[in-house]
């Protein structure tokens, strides 16, 4: 037997410690948790996209009542980009959630989908995404999506 095992390197900070045009992101990220749609769970998921012409994308999530019918904020905002400028590489996309009272204290895990998604934007224009999860206590970043997705199925695995 052989033991692998599986590194992910992310990097902690504070708000005060992030570059202005980090920080920007994530304000963006936070102010479209305003526009969410989330009648059923009221937690309100926002996201935000830089695109490496500079410009800035944002998504957040929308529910249904047929809950697998809805979407997160992270899919909104990558299908979104990638539907409107479809050359574009996303340099980082930045996320951020809250409940009704106040955003979550640690930084908020995307789902298992999300993650694949977010994979697949970064394979297909082959250059990596920074990822910045959001918390009030500490944010995470991480310099591509491999990071939260190790031993990702791809299209490569089909060859
Ligand atoms: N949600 C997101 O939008 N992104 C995540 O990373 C986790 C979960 C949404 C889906 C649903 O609308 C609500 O949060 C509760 O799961």
């Amino acid at each position: 037997m052989k033991e692998l095992t599986l590194k992910s390197k992310v990097c902690v900070y504070s708000y005060e410690e992030l570059s202005e045009i980090d920080r920007q992101l994530i304000d963006k990220a936070k102010e479209a948790t305003n526009r969410s749609y989330v009648p059923y769970s009221h937690f309100h998921v926002g996201a935000a996209a830089r695109l490496m012409n500079g410009t800035v994308v944002t998504g957040n999530n929308q529910e249904n009542a047929a809950y697998p019918s809805g979407i997160c904020a992270e899919r909104t905002t990558l299908f979104y980009a990638n539907a409107q400028y479809p050359d574009q590489p996303i340099e980082t996309l930045a996320i951020a959630a809250r409940t009704e009272k106040d955003f979550i204290d640690s930084p908020i895990p995307p789902c298992g989908a999300c993650r694949q998604v977010m994979l697949e934007t970064e394979n297909r224009f082959k250059h990596p995404m920074r990822i910045i999860l959001y918390g009030k206590k500490e944010i995470y970043i991480m310099e591509s999506v491999g990071t939260l997705l190790p031993l990702s199925f791809k299209a490569e695995t089909m060859e």
